[in-house]
């Protein structure tokens, strides 16, 4: 194999996956070829600066080290496996294969070392809001010993893909007048207005569910948030009530986060940690406006908690297409070249 790896894009046209590919070119990501895929109905379209979109098909998918993908679940769940059976790494931005227990579900700056069982040929990317807040929290589970936490996430419309941000787009002219309108045509007239993506119009609005009905009331995303944490950090026994909640918001997940830990918590010594560990950035006033485009995950509002001495309140704000999504895979596939980890290498190397 030449030493620059062969890559493929996968939902290249999607909102993640266009991402992908500026993150791969705005960090020098050293490719012999970036080739982009999508569904049928791209395929044969240029990308400006990428090139022609390739279908997904048997003779397509051959010669890959390394395929990013953000093409949904379904997707993810037929293809993975064929790009890996034919040689590559899959770096999987879906749900598909992140609690499968041979597939590591990987944070770069959290858990790299999970890199070193790859028995499928496949490495899961974590949910968004997750992703975001495994940062902080692994900061304070090495100084403090974490326990708990109730997580509330206030998610962005772009996390629900491109048509998440197309739907709340449309919706903001037709909502600019909301109160009068609801006072003259009643909540109904608010209602009625078009919504298939998020599960309520979302312009001027707050959405208290994203997901599918999962257990006890709860939707998966909440699932994922308790799952992949403990996966992510190795604590199978974390305690994690989650609630997540659509806002009008393009881009930028926040989550406020209440942390519980085994040892008592010092504001100085959570700060120290904080400010210490690699891909956060201490704000005072964190916004997903303000950090749309940022690489970094910020942490501000830090508070002890008045009660118990145990506990910390802190916001958590990120970018859910950057560090949420299409920068993490990146600075996985780079793991993955740092450590020699691409099968078609090591296959040449044996
Ligand atoms: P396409 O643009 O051709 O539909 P988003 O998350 O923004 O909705 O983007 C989803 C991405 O996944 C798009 O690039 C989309 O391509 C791609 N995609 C959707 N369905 C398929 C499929 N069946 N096969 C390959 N790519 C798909």
């Amino acid at each position: 194999m030449s030493a620059a790896p062969r890559v493929a894009v996968v939902g290249a046209t999607g909102a993640v996956g266009r991402i992908m590919l500026e993150v791969l070119v705005g960090r020098q990501f050293a490719a012999s070829e970036i080739v982009p895929f999508a569904s049928e109905r791209s395929a044969g379209r240029e990308l400006p600066g990428v090139g022609v979109v390739a279908p997904l098909r048997e003779d397509t998918i051959t010669g890959f080290d390394l395929a990013l993908f953000s093409a949904g679940g379904a997707t993810s769940r037929e293809w993975a496996p064929r790009f890996a059976a034919a040689g590559a790494v899959v770096i999987d931005n879906s749900s598909a294969w992140r609690m499968d227990p041979q597939v590591p579900l990987v944070v770069s700056e959290v858990n790299p070392d999970a890199l070193g069982r790859i028995e499928r040929g496949i490495v899961a990317n974590p949910n968004c809001t997750t992703m975001v807040i495994m940062l902080p929290l692994k900061a304070l589970h090495d100084a403090f010993g974490l326990r708990e936490i109730v997580a509330t996430s206030f998610q962005a419309a772009g996390g629900a893909g491109q048509k998440g941000m197309d739907e709340l787009a449309a919706q903001v002219p037709l909502l600019h007048n909301a109160r009068e309108q609801l006072v003259s045509a009643g909540a109904a007239a608010i209602a009625s207005i078009e919504h298939s993506i998020h599960a309520a119009p979302l312009a001027y609005n707050v959405v208290p569910w994203l997901g599918s009905p999962a257990a006890d009331g709860y939707s998966d995303e909440e699932l994922k948030l308790v799952n992949e944490s403990r996966k992510i950090l190795e604590l199978p026994d974390l305690r994690v009530s989650p609630t997540c909640v659509r806002v009008p918001v393009m881009v930028g997940h926040c989550i406020e986060l209440h942390a519980t830990f085994e040892r008592p918590v010092d504001h100085a010594g959570a700060i120290a940690a904080l400010e210490a560990f690699p891909g956060v950035v201490l704000d005072e006033l964190p916004t997903p406006v303000k950090y749309a485009g940022r690489d970094e995950v910020a942490v501000g509002r830090i508070r002890a908690d008045p009660g118990d001495s145990h506990s910390l309140n802190l916001f958590v704000v990120g970018d859910n297409l950057l560090k949420g999504a299409a920068l993490n895979a990146v600075q996985i596939a780079e793991l993955l070249v740092a450590r020699g980890l691409l099968r078609r290498h090591l296959a040449a190397t044996a």
